[in-house]
């Protein structure tokens, strides 16, 4: 049989109606609050600037990326709507920033003399929002320097201190001490704002384990990422909100071989059929994002039946063993999402390769084409 057309290699079907469906039904559960959408890392894998598109068209509030670059790109593509960008900024980006009305992130004290002194050399300066550590100990300002920090801000009432918020290190833990001692720091940084008589418009906190776990914590607006892709950060949260996966990882097969019992399969030889069997060869390897430590335990889905992947992953390519079943070469291969009779969740490979969905669904890229639906 010859190849047909469409067997180019691995796909990723995105889903925006789901997307949007995933919005709205975030909105109702978080009482119709802002949301700050995070697209951040090619929007986890789905294209930033589709993904951001779509959610500007339902009327999200604010956008988060991690770069000043991927801010830039999102403004290109026609993002109107505000982005704040999570990395420590450059010096030599503010003059981008206020270009691009993108805004900036003070996580430490020394940045805001850097923006300040910007401001007073240019007469213009960045719109910011001010990030304190709470308890992840990753970037954010020490509480005990807030003081210093509001007394500068209001030495320059012309800078435009828009948002204070935080990052939870366990909100998606089963386990949540941990997560309502950050609140308590939150809420005591709150209340120095409070002291001070100023006024921030956005005070946020949430991450998707907190939209679910913790209802205290979501102030006047949220930062979504994981639940708006249509997946759940962890095994331990509650899993009742009625989102939908909007990636479909699938690939073609691209060649079946009937083998006798006994026959090694890939690099190593470790698998070995059980049985005659119907060996598929598979276009998408571990270059493609394809988790290659799901071969041990891992399958894909084809026709409503999932079959056991046999052997290792290759860097372009790996095998399945569909046994007695034959399937047609170009047909694809589910490895995760919903799609039919087929449903793979991505959590369930996270669990068992002992990985999370945030790693799984960054990885994809490589050769994978990414495909846009966008209707239901
Ligand atoms: C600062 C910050 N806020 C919010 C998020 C969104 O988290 P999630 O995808 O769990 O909603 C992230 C993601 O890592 C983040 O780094």
């Amino acid at each position: 049989m010859s190849l047909g057309n469409n067997m180019i290699g691995p796909e990723a079907c995105i889903h925006l109606d789901r997307l949007l469906y995933n919005y709205r039904t975030i909105r109702e559960h978080i009482d119709g609050l802002p949301i700050m959408a995070v697209v951040k890392a090619n929007g986890y894998g789905h294209g930033a600037v589709r993904v951001a598109q779509a959610l500007q068209s339902e009327g999200v509030h604010y956008f988060a990326v991690f770069t000043i670059d991927e801010a830039v790109e999102l403004r290109n593509a026609g993002i109107t709507e505000p982005i704040l960008i999570f990395s420590r900024f450059h010096p030599d980006q503010l003059d981008i920033a206020v270009e691009y009305n993108i805004t900036v992130n003070i996580s430490i004290y020394s940045d805001l003399s850097i923006l300040i002194n910007y401001f007073l050399r240019t007469k213009k300066a960045p719109i910011f929002h001010l990030k304190v550590d709470t308890g992840m100990t990753r970037l954010g300002l020490d509480i005990a320097d807030l003081n210093h920090v509001f007394d500068s801000i209001k030495k320059h009432p012309e800078l435009e201190c828009e948002g204070i918020y935080s990052h939870y290190a366990t909100a998606d833990e089963g386990d949540l001490s941990y997560a309502e001692y950050q609140h308590m720091q939150f809420e005591q940084v709150l209340e120095i704002v409070k002291m001070h008589g100023i006024d921030i418009k956005y005070r946020h906190f949430s991450n998707s384990g907190a939209v679910l776990n913790l209802p205290q914590s979501w102030h006047n607006m949220v930062r979504v990422g994981m639940l708006l892709y249509g997946a759940f950060p962890s095994e331990e949260v509650p899993k009742d909100l009625p989102i939908r996966p909007i990636m479909e990882f699938r690939g073609p097969i691209v060649s079946v071989r009937k083998v006798p019992k006994g026959t090694h399969v890939s690099y190593g030889g470790k698998y070995i059929t059980k049985n005659e069997s119907n060996i598929g060869v598979i276009q998408t390897g571990f270059a493609d994002g394809f988790p290659r430590p799901w071969y041990e335990e891992g399958f894909v889905a084809y026709n409503g039946e999932n079959f056991p992947i046999a052997g290792r992953v290759c860097m372009d390519q790996f095998m399945v063993d569909f046994g007695n079943v034959a399937p047609k070469e170009g047909d694809n291969v589910l490895f995760f999402g919903e799609s039919g009779k087929n449903h793979i969740p991505v959590e369930q490979i996270a669990t068992t390769i002992h990985s999370t969905t945030y790693v799984l669904l960054t990885a994809v890229g490589g050769r994978t084409k990414r495909i846009y639906i966008d209707t239901i």
